[in-house]
């Protein structure tokens, strides 16, 4: 195993609990061979204080020590692009199977790695890298394989959705929630990547590749996180009935050919299955042409649900099913052709947009017109009186669909007005 953090330990921890009911399920005898980690003092008090017999003997920091040490297959729970690809390919060229819970790697590099791997007659199975402990990447590779998929909507990063539900439910800070989200062992190593929507990017960038038969490159997915979101726009969005959500998004829309892609902090309506998922929970809601709307639900990041994401793959692994699917099937992104993602101005929905206006006779219909003459009709307007000594006031519209574009360009039409001032905001109603 590469990397005894968070992850590798609950995948220790369940093969030391569980290792007579893994080796009675499958046949085989799992055991835990050399851990390769950057600090060995550190791993080994940790494993000792879980109880590992072999605390000692079972880390190295050398790369060279880990690959000359027997195994079957290598389980990477350590994170990050480099020097871990070269580790994975390594592994992958003994033809070792790997197990891997790293989604920056995958979207990155995911296609050249399967390609590897069939070329050594290996696998990488990869079920940990999206959702934590949902089966999510299993139900899309097998028991929704015989749709035609034309959604995907997730909430894919536990960090987020832990934040966004302390701040709007307990009222705690921003700082607060990501603190104690970092604690829980939700966060990556570098929590921007979690904060700024590009993990749930990387995670959709997989998920879709699987469920739209394309290959999706985790910068093609336009990501924005939850640190640009404004409390001014959480509140209003409660007034309209709305939570807040990092929503990731792949769809395909009757007569586009091309996939949509985006991950953003949205609005879901409270009366949608996707507002009740709090906490660390994550969420993917399938539409699929043959089953309809699907919703897995589970723990999304932490220790244990993770690890049970990871042990499951290496079970599948070692009893020769994943290798055996993996080979079988043409369903992962080397074997398909490059997206083309529809243009982030042609993603279609339902738009909130807030401008700040002057509180005069005759702004509002300026501001309804811009969007009529766009031919973006409007479902709700919101205006408050304005606060003492205050003449600009909040205006809230939502839409019905239209293409971001065209709200976009209403939106900054009203603002090139002099009766309005500052940027539009501009979030997406799911
Ligand atoms: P973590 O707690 O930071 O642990 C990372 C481990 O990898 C540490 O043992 C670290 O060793 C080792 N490591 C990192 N870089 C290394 C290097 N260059 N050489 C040798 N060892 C190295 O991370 P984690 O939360 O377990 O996450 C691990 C992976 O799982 C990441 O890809 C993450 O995205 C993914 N994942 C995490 C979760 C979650 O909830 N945490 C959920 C799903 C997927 P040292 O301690 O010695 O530095
Ligand atoms: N940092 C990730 C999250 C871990 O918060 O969702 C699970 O992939």
């Amino acid at each position: 195993m590469i990397g005894y953090g968070t992850v590798g330990r609950g995948v220790a921890g369940l093969l030391h609990k569980h290792a007579d009911l893994y080796t009675a399920r499958t046949g085989h005898r799992v055991e835990l061979g050399r851990v390769l980690v950057r600090n060995v003092v550190k791993a080994r008090a940790a494993a000792a204080e879980a109880g590992d017999a072999q605390a000692r003997e079972r880390f190295t920091d050398d790369p060279a020590v880990f690959a000359a040490a027997p195994a079957d297959v290598v389980v990477e729970v350590a994170g990050g692009l480099d020097p871990v690809d070269g580790w994975v390919r390594e592994a992958l060229r003994a033809g070792r199977h790997v197990v891997t819970a790293n989604k920056a790697l995958l979207a990155a590099r995911g296609p050249e790695l399967f390609a590897l791997a069939r070329e050594h007659g290996a696998s990488v199975a990869f079920e940990a890298s999206c959702g934590g402990g949902i089966p999510c990447v299993t139900a899309l590779t097998a028991g929704l394989m015989a749709n035609r998929v034309t959604g995907l909507y997730g909430i894919l990063n536990g960090t987020c959705n832990y934040i966004l539900t302390e701040m709007t439910q307990r009222g705690k800070s921003y700082a607060q929630a990501l603190l104690e989200a970092k604690e829980k062992g939700y966060a990556e190593a570098d929590e921007t990547l979690d904060v700024s929507g590009a993990d749930a990017g990387q995670k959709l960038a997989v998920l879709a590749s699987l469920a739209f038969g394309v290959n999706v490159g985790g910068d093609q997915v336009p990501c924005r996180g939850i640190d640009t979101l404004e409390l001014m726009d959480v509140a209003f969005g409660a007034e309209l009935g709305f939570d807040v959500k990092l929503i990731a998004a792949a769809e395909r829309w009757p007569g586009h050919e091309h996939v949509g892609l985006s991950v953003a902090p949205c609005f879901v309506p409270r009366d949608q299955p996707l507002a009740q998922i709090h906490g660390s929970l994550n969420a993917l809601a399938v539409d699929g042409d043959a089953v309809g709307p699907v919703l897995l639900v589970g723990a999304g990041a932490g220790q244990g649900p993770t690890a049970s994401a990871v042990v499951g793959d290496l079970l599948n692994v070692v009893t020769g099913s994943y290798p055996a699917h993996f080979s079988r099937m043409r369903l992962t992104p080397d074997l398909h052709p490059p997206a083309q993602p529809v243009a982030e101005a042609d993603l279609e929905g339902r738009w909130y947009v807030r401008l700040s206006a002057q509180d005069q006779p005759g702004v509002m219909a300026k501001i309804t017109d811009a969007f009529g003459s766009r031919g973006i009709s409007l479902s709700a307007l919101l205006q408050h009186a304005p606060r003492a000594g205050e003449s600009a006031v909040p205006v809230v519209v939502t839409t019905h669909r239209a293409t971001r574009g065209d709200v976009q360009a209403a939106a900054d039409t009203i603002a090139a007005m002099n009766v309005v001032t500052g940027s539009p905001v501009v979030m997406r109603v799911l």
